[in-house]
C-alpha cells in the first residue's frame, strides 16, 4: 500500500508521514481539505524523465496541476511547460519558463492565445486546425508542429482517448498533410509532428503502434512534400500512474524507453534523420507525488452492506471518481496500518450521490480523524469546481520536515466574490 504514496512517505507510532511532516500535523495546521505534495518526488519523476530522455526536451502537462511553486520547481530541473489556454500560459511565463522551452496547445486556439504564444517566443505552437496555419502566421507565430491523429484507440477511458479516428483533436492524416504543404507559403517554419493519443495509459502497447504508424507517417510526408522530414517529433504525455493497489503502471524509465528505441528502429528503417524528441507528461510527474487530506465527519450504516464514511470534501475537489469511474483508495492516516476488517464507502458532502472510495477497508474511522487519498496530485485540484459554494482546497509542499503552502485554501469571499451585490 505504502508504495502508492509518494517517496518520503513513512509509517510510525504517529501514523502517516510525508515529507517527514505528520499527515495529521498537516491537516491541523493547513486544514482540510489539503493536497500535500512530495518535493523528493516530484523531482524524482523530472531526473526520471531526463535520465530516461537525455536528449528529449521534456515540458510539464501542466495541466494536471497548473501552480506557480510546481512549475518553478520542474523549471528548477530542467523542464519546461505544455499549455493550452492562455491562463495556463501566462503562469508559465510568472513561473520563469523561457519561452525556448514553451510548447503551446489547444484544439480551438483563440487569436488572443495564438499572439499571447508568439509573443512568449514559444518555442513550438501545435497546430490543430486547419486554418490555423493562416491565423498563426498572422499572430506572429514562427514555428509550428502538425497535430496528427494516428487513428489509434488507447486503452483507457473514452473521455481521455485522444488518437482514435474521429477524435476532436488533431488533423486526419490527409489534412496534416495538406496543413504542412501550406505552411511554407504562409510563411512559417513546420518544424515537426506531435501526437498524443491519451492519458493514464497503462501499459506500452497503443504509446508503441503510435510511434511506429508516426514513423511510417514522416516517410509518407517525406515524399509527399518534395523531401520534407520532421525535425521534432512530440510524442505528448500519457503515461498513467497506479491508484489502487490491484494496478500496475509501466515506470518512466520502461516507457520512455520503449517509446525511443520504436522511434529509433522507426526511424532507421524509413532512412529518416533523427528529431529532437518532445515529451509532455503531466500525470506521471505529480500523480503519486500528491496525497489528499481529509477530514471525517459522519459515519453511517446505510444498509448491510454499505457504511459511509463522509469527509469534509468530495467530487468538489475530484470529479475524477465521477467523470472517468476512477478508482482511489484511502488509509485512516492516523494508523495506516492497523489492521481493518470492515469495508467502507469514502463519499464527500456534495449534493450528490459521489463516491470518493468505495469498499476500502479502514481502520475505524472516527469523527476528527484524517483520511489520506494517495496518488491524488494530478488532475483533482485542476479540476476543482466550486460546486456547493465550497472552496476550493489549499495546497502544500513538503520536505525535509518542513511544509510550505503553495496553494491557499479559497475563503468564502473568494468563493461568493463574483456575484454582482
Ligand atoms: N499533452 C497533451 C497535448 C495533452 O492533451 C495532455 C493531457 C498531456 C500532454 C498530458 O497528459 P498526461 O501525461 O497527464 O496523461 N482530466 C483527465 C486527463 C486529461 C488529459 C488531457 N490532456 C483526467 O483526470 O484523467
Amino acid at each position: 500500500m505504502l508504495d502508492l504514496f509518494p517517496d518520503s512517505a513513512a509509517v510510525d507510532e504517529h501514523g502517516l508521514s510525508l515529507g517527514g511532516v505528520r499527515a495529521s500535523d498537516l491537516a491541523d495546521e493547513f486544514g482540510t481539505p489539503l493536497v500535500a505534495y512530495c518535493e523528493q518526488t516530484l523531482r524524482g519523476q523530472a531526473r526520471a524523465y531526463l535520465t530516461a530522455a537525455p536528449e528529449a526536451l521534456v515540458v510539464y502537462g501542466s495541466k494536471a496541476f497548473p501552480n506557480l511553486a510546481i512549475l518553478r520547481l520542474f523549471a528548477e530541473e530542467g523542464l519546461g511547460a505544455d499549455v493550452s489556454t492562455l491562463g495556463e500560459l501566462e503562469l508559465a511565463r510568472r513561473a520563469g519558463i523561457r519561452g525556448e522551452r514553451l510548447v503551446v496547445h489547444g484544439n480551438n486556439k483563440s487569436d488572443e492565445e495564438l499572439r499571447a504564444a508568439a509573443g512568449a517566443g514559444a518555442a513550438l505552437v501545435a497546430l490543430d486546425a486547419p486554418d490555423e496555419v493562416e491565423r498563426a502566421a498572422a499572430a506572429g507565430v514562427r514555428r509550428v508542429l502538425v497535430r496528427v491523429t494516428a487513428g489509434i484507440e488507447a486503452d483507457t477511458h473514452e473521455s481521455i482517448r485522444t488518437g482514435y479516428q474521429g477524435s476532436k483533436f488533431g488533423l486526419p492524416p490527409e489534412d496534416a498533410l495538406e496543413a504542412l504543404r501550406r505552411t511554407t507559403a504562409a510563411g512559417l517554419d513546420a518544424a515537426g509532428l506531435h501526437v498524443h493519443i491519451g492519458s493514464q495509459l497503462l501499459d506500452t502497447q497503443a504509446a508503441r503502434m503510435t510511434v511506429e504508424w508516426l514513423a511510417a507517417f514522416a516517410a509518407a510526408c517525406r515524399s509527399e512534400l518534395g523531401g520534407w522530414e520532421p525535425a521534432v517529433v512530440d510524442l505528448g504525455g500519457g503515461l498513467g500512474v497506479r491508484h489502487v493497489p490491484e494496478e500496475d503502471a509501466p515506470s518512466v524509465d520502461e516507457f520512455v524507453g520503449e517509446l525511443l528505441r520504436r522511434l529509433e528502429r522507426g526511424w532507421e528503417l524509413h532512412g529518416l534523420r533523427r528529431p529532437l524528441v518532445v515529451l509532455e507528461p503531466g500525470r506521471s510527474l505529480v500523480g503519486r507525488g500528491g496525497v489528499a487530506l481529509y477530514r471525517v465527519g459522519a459515519v453511517k450504516r446505510a444498509s448491510e452492506t454499505t457504511t459511509y464514511v463522509a469527509v469534509d470534501g468530495g467530487m468538489s475537489d475530484n470529479p475524477r471518481p465521477q467523470l472517468y469511474g476512477a478508482r482511489y483508495t484511502a488509509v485512516m492516516a492516523e494508523r495506516p496500518e492497523t489492521h481493518a476488517e470492515h469495508a467502507y464507502t469514502v463519499s464527500g458532502k456534495n449534493c450528490e450521490e459521489e463516491v470518493l472510495v468505495r469498499r476500502v477497508l479502514l481502520a475505524e474511522p472516527r469523527r476528527g480523524d484524517v483520511l489520506a487519498i494517495p496518488a491524488a496530485g494530478a488532475y483533482t485540484l485542476a479540476m476543482s469546481s466550486n460546486y456547493n459554494l465550497l472552496p476550493r482546497p489549499a495546497a502544500v509542499l513538503v520536505a525535509d520536515g518542513r511544509a510550505r503552502l503553495i496553494r491557499r485554501r479559497e475563503t468564502l469571499d473568494d468563493v461568493l466574490a463574483l456575484d454582482e451585490p
